[in-house]
């Protein structure tokens, strides 16, 4: 008889952005001309002022085991980057250096939840926090935002949800947001921060699209907002999407003293430190930047642009104009309810787009946002042309 799996791992469904990506890729060995607008990752090159310190580091053989928690270089320089960029103060031993922001926000879940403790989620969210709150034993409880408030979470409604969860211990917060672009103001931080403080909520703050910000946006953490929220912020950020990094494999996370501690203790029993050349590397990303970093950023910028007039001009189709990250969230919800195709829902859909049209989507059910579809600008230009036409044909196909 096959040994039984743990009920917490039935309950962790595979990634959708990765499992999409696996099935583009197959179509593409089998030479479709594929485009796909699924995975979040740049398609830039790490810039070479980084990879040049990652072959130093190699050179001269800085190839063993660091400290856990990260090299004091390296937590110095990000402790440097906190106070110059979001004019917060920590020390390195706040600071804990983890393999990938993903890593880092679970370990913070595992050192504070206890099981059955209540993580607020405001939907639509970035598909791993309900699967890393289940992992950490804790029940995720969604709070809706809706189109019209720019998806961002309302001070009633976060205060309600709290009311209503006698467990409700953390909120995540995600600005610049995965999926939907909406990054928050400060008044609209301060507002949410009153609320955490008054309730004592502990906010994980995932800043990993920090630096990309378009029009007038700015990125404010919460943590900023005073003393107090400071103390119950934990920061986690990154070099996976600012300085196109995703396969290096660092993040981290800044908080109070005690948790980063827990945190690290649950990092020293798991995966232990950071790839030693990563961190070398990091050091250089945080410390030397070059016009590399603002270059990227401007041509998200362009791109974010194009793809949301080309969206626009789509009959029935309606989007919201993100200010951050780099993707685009549409509602397709006209096309569900009028098609002779049989569908009916964003998850059929986008099936249909990739095995006939070659264009890969990810369907808004996996961020907690039926009908929609996340398209992931890190793509080029022309390909977002090309895509977006063949999406319009579809659409069009289906509901005529
Ligand atoms: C909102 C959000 N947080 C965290 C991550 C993970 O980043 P990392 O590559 O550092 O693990 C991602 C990656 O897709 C993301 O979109």
């Amino acid at each position: 008889m096959a040994i039984k799996l743990s009920n917490r791992t039935k309950l962790i469904k595979p990634s959708p952005t990765l499992s999409l990506s696996a099935k583009a890729n197959q179509l593409k060995e089998a030479g479709k001309d594929v485009i796909s607008f699924g995975v979040g990752e740049p398609d830039f090159n790490t810039p070479e002022y980084i990879k040049n310190a990652a072959h130093k580091a190699l050179d001269a053989n800085f190839t063993r085991y660091t400290p856990n928690a990260g090299i004091m270089d390296l937590r110095k320089v990000i402790a440097a980057k906190l106070l110059r960029e979001n004019g917060l103060e920590y020390a390195p031993k706040d600071i804990l250096v983890s393999p990938g922001a993903k890593n880092s926000i679970l370990n913070i879940l595992i050192a504070v939840c206890d099981t059955n403790d209540q993580v607020l989620i405001p939907t639509p969210y970035w598909v791993s926090y309900p699967y890393q709150t289940l992992l950490a034993n804790a029940q995720p409880v969604y709070i809706e935002t809706r189109m019209e408030d720019a998806f961002k979470l309302q001070p009633a409604d976060l205060e309600k949800a709290i009311l209503e969860s006698p467990c409700a211990k953390v909120l995540m917060m995600n600005s610049p947001s995965n999926p939907t672009g909406s990054v928050y103001n400060r008044e609209e931080l301060a507002a949410l921060a009153e609320i955490c403080v008054k309730h004592d909520i502990l906010v994980i703050s995932d800043e990993i699209y920090e630096r990309l910000v378009y029009d007038d946006a700015k990125h404010i953490s919460i943590a900023s907002i005073s003393e107090e929220m400071k103390a119950r912020t934990v920061i986690v950020n990154g070099v996976s999407k600012v300085y196109a990094m995703t396969g290096w494999r660092l993040g981290f996370a800044a908080g109070p003293a005690h948790i980063i501690a827990a945190a690290g203790r649950v990092q020293e029993h798991a995966t232990s430190c950071v790839n030693s050349i990563t961190q070398k590397a990091c050091v250089v990303a945080y410390n030397e930047e070059d016009d590399s970093i603002e270059k990227m950023r401007q041509e998200f910028w362009k791109r974010r642009d194009r793809l949301y007039d080309l969206l626009n001009e789509i009959p029935h189709v309606t989007c919201f104009k993100p200010q951050g990250a780099f993707y685009i969230m549409p509602n397709i919800q006209w096309y569900l309810d009028n098609n002779n195709a049989g569908i009916t829902n964003a998850d059929e859909f986008c099936t249909l787009l990739l095995e006939k049209y070659y264009v890969a989507l990810v369907a808004g059910g996996s961020f907690g946002m039926e009908g929609t579809v996340r398209f992931s600008y890190a793509n080029s230009i022309q390909n977002i042309e090309e895509g977006v036409r063949r999406f319009a044909m579809l659409l069009k196909e289906i509901s005529s």
